[in-house]
């Protein structure tokens, strides 16, 4: 089946007011576009779960809180379509801003609690206002049955799931596991935006954060900390912004090693141009815990 392209909001509702008449179940894929196989998965994913499949592709404004990066965010609607009906997914929703916003690209206010203080709430002011802005509207236009987000934005997917609670939306959420490429680095649009020497010392991040777990058993919370940043940081190339370790239901951060907890490590690097994220989960294992004469 050839994809169908809408650009605007009474054309899409048109299309799927006919489907969901038919009871045909709606997966809902929201990107930014410049899609690349993490895309792709969720769109994998939601078509093994749905009748049919919405992708859309839009550089949301209000989550931007640094001009240059939306300047610079890569944009490549043809090929991403092109790229889009091969994996077969039904519809692309490319609306512009004006079709998203027709009163002026501005946020809503959510109670976002811890998730927009901390990490990346703290170090992109307004950028999970506009994210829950973007999607909440998104969810309301498309009214999908079940939406995929991916584990990549670790925070993001906590926050959408808080803002859909909020919202008294009742789709299912689902989280999607991280794509990397063969060298570790996570899949993102923004590697796009890499220099070449940048591209080649950005997989010491994955490294540094599966160190981690082999540092936790002779090290207290803070000394991995210092460890994964100073390995990261081998090379001059890379500036860790932020490394925390939360809890990955509340993002309470963690200041001591409980044997069995579950952990999330998350981190955020500076380069010369594009701020790069990533996290990965694990458990602490019995027995692994730093004694406190050691810490
Ligand atoms: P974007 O960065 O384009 O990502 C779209 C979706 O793809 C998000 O759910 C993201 O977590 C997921 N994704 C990105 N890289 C991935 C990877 N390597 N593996 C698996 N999934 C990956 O995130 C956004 O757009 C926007 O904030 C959006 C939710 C669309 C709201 O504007």
């Amino acid at each position: 089946m050839k994809i169908k392209v809408f650009t605007t909001v009474s054309d899409l509702r048109k299309q799927l007011d006919s489907d969901q008449a038919a009871e045909l179940k709606i997966g809902f894929v929201p990107t930014m576009g410049a899609l690349h196989a993490g895309h792709f998965s969720l769109v994998q994913k939601a078509l093994e779960e749905n009748d049919r499949v919405v992708c859309s592709i839009f550089v949301n404004p209000t989550q931007f809180n640094d001009p240059k990066d939306l300047q610079v965010y890569p944009r490549m609607p043809e090929q991403d379509i092109e790229l889009l009906e091969k994996t077969g997914c039904h519809y692309v929703f490319l609306p512009s801003v004006n079709e998203m916003y027709p009163e002026g690209a501005t946020s809503g206010t959510y109670d976002l609690g811890l998730m927009a203080e901390t990490m990346e709430g703290e170090f992109r002011p307004g950028h999970f206002m506009g994210v829950a802005t973007v999607v909440d509207h998104l969810f309301n236009l498309v009214k999908p049955d079940a939406a995929y987000f991916g584990e990549k934005d670790f925070q993001q997917l906590a926050v959408i799931q808080r803002m859909a609670q909020l919202r008294s939306h009742t789709l299912r959420i689902i989280g999607c596991p991280t794509l990397r490429e063969n060298d570790g680095l996570a899949m993102s649009s923004r590697n796009l935006l890499l220099k070449p020497d940048e591209r080649k010392a950005a997989p010491l991040i994955f490294q540094g954060l599966q160190k981690a777990k082999a540092f936790i058993p002779h090290h207290t919370v803070n000394a991995v900390k210092d460890l994964v940043i100073r390995y990261i940081e081998q090379s001059p190339l890379l500036t860790v912004q932020y490394l925390e370790f939360v809890d990955p239901f509340t993002l309470q951060p963690i200041n001591a090693w409980i044997p069995e907890q579950k952990v999330q490590a998350c981190i955020a690097v500076l380069t010369s141009g594009p701020r790069l994220i990533d996290n990965i989960g694990f458990t602490v294992e019995l027995g692994s815990v730093a004694s406190p004469a050691r810490a």
